[in-house]
């Protein structure tokens, strides 16, 4: 059975930091609320110059480069997005060119909000289970600044800017549980609830790309109500229990949402990827960025298990199992 395997990661954060206190001076909030509320004590903020596209680019370059591959050896790129550069080519279109990926291989965009690389993932897999691809470049990258209302204190404070991404390729696997790769994923969405997490503009709309609005405490029920689901779900289909997961990478929105999942699992803190109160809530870029944490810091050793798991606007919401 064909499966993939996760061959290198690669992150790139803009360098402008913006911290609470900033933020303080300039909407009706403090520091203490925000950290308290949510855990993030910083984010990093796009320059003008810097792209959704740009930042992807930067991140994927250290990504080939872990891997010691070039964008040659590259036949899919998939990139979780929101924040687009264009609202058409796609920004894999864009990458692809920015690389040097070879012409006519496979490129395309996602969007899943805050979910957005486990659909990338989930996508990148099934090419590469199906034989249609060898070797996917899966990146979730982000301005999420540019659709930030700077004057709603409920929404300014939680977001960032960022780019991950992660390298994966065919192996071949007995089709078991200790196959290492991906084992599983599972994705779900429900529009009917898409008005509590959305953007208030849209091409066919406004002509405007619109900016974020959100019912914070109605998202904040149903992620961890459907964080939970998601996760028994996984360990039943793979016939595991939560004793068997090394570590959880989750979504990066709120630190007490990461703390209910970590609490189902019954798992201690260094079994958790945080990266919240350093990069905000930095949406499809929040799982590759952390899984580039964990891969710099030689965090996961070989035969581990990794849950991947997020929830955002659609809603949507999944995860991923992953033997490193
Ligand atoms: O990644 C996609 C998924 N997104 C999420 O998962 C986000 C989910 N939601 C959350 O993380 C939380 O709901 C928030 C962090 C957004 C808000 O925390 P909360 O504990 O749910 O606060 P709240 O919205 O109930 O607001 C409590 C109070 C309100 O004041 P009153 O009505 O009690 O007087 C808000 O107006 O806090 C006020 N408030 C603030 N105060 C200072 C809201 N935002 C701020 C702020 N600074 N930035």
């Amino acid at each position: 059975m064909i499966r993939s395997r996760i061959v290198s990661c690669g992150g790139y954060l803009p360098e402008k930091v913006v911290t609470n206190e900033d933020l303080e001076k300039i909407v009706d909030t403090t520091a203490d609320w925000i950290e308290q509320r949510t855990g993030i004590k910083q984010r990093h903020i796009a320059q003008d110059d810097e792209t959704t596209v740009s930042l992807a680019v930067k991140a994927s370059k250290i990504a080939l480069e872990n891997a010691n591959l070039s964008a040659e050896d590259i036949d899919m790129v998939i990139v979780g997005t929101t924040t687009p550069d264009m609202t058409f080519p796609s920004c894999a279109a864009l990458i692809q060119r920015e690389l040097g990926v070879k012409p006519g291989k496979i490129a395309f965009d996602v969007q899943a909000v805050c979910s957005g690389f486990v659909f990338a993932l989930t996508t990148a897999n099934s090419f590469i289970a199906t034989g249609q691809a060898k070797r996917a470049l899966v990146i979730g990258a982000e301005t999420l600044s540019r659709i930030i209302d700077w004057d709603d204190r409920t929404t300014c404070v939680l977001f960032g800017d960022g780019a991950g991404a992660v390298i994966i390729e065919a192996c071949e696997g007995e089709g078991t549980i200790d196959d290492t790769g991906i084992l599983s994923t599972h994705l779900h969405t429900e529009g009917q609830l898409a008005d509590i997490l959305c953007a208030s503009g849209g091409v066919s709309t406004s002509g405007e790309a619109g900016f974020i609005t959100m019912e914070g405490k109605e998202v904040f029920k149903h992620a961890v109500t459907r964080l939970a689901d998601v996760v028994d779900e996984t360990l039943e289909h793979n016939g595991i229990t939560k004793e068997d997961i090394d570590w959880l990478v989750p979504h990066q929105a709120n630190s007490r949402i990461i703390e209910a999942t970590m609490r189902k699992l019954d798992l201690q803190s260094d079994q958790v990827i945080i990266t919240v109160q350093n990069h905000g809530n930095t949406s499809a870029a929040s799982i590759p960025l952390a899984l580039y944490e964990g891969y710099k810091n030689n965090a996961f050793k070989k035969g581990e298990l990794l849950l991947l798991e997020a929830m955002g606007g659609g809603l949507t919401w999944g995860a991923c199992l992953v033997r490193w």
